[in-house]
């Protein structure tokens, strides 16, 4: 017996018809294993499978750290908060980024350190 924990979209369920929208998702993490970025669009109608096979990447993804965000529309008006959803676990490697993109980051997710408003900033005159 296995000790498999049985999902939703357990692995172990075969996808059908599904072998070249499995193809271009195993295309697509052989290509980061390599340091190849790339990007692949699901869409389609209601229950066509769209989520499946989502969860098919997850699966191969196994040696990958998977981060996953999801739309609410509540959060619609907030900006940046479909990123800040989809990077918070990863934001301890957030030192990890050149300056430039870290600070972009840190500012989009409002991260960035207050600093005291200097003279200049603040409009004082002596
Ligand atoms: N190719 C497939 N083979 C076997 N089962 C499938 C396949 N595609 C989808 N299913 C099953 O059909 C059901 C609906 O699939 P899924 O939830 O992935 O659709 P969806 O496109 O994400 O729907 P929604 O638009 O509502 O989010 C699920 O039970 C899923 O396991
Ligand atoms: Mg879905």
């Amino acid at each position: 017996m296995t000790s498999r924990r049985a999902g939703f979209y357990d692995a172990a369920v075969r996808l059908h018809g599904r072998v070249r929208e499995c193809g271009a998702i195993d295309v697509l993490l052989n290509g980061a294993r390599s340091s190849v970025s790339g990007s692949l669009a699901i869409h389609g109608e209601h229950g066509i499978g769209k989520s499946a096979l989502l969860a098919y990447a997850a699966d191969r993804a196994a040696d990958f750290h998977v981060l996953r965000a999801s739309g609410t529309p509540s959060e619609s008006g907030l900006p940046f908060a479909g990123l800040d959803q989809l990077l918070r676990p990863a934001l301890s490697h957030l030192a990890a980024l050149p300056e430039v993109q870290q600070a972009a980051l840190a500012g989009a997710l409002g991260l960035a350190a207050k600093r005291p408003p200097t003279d200049s900033s603040s409009g004082s005159r002596r």
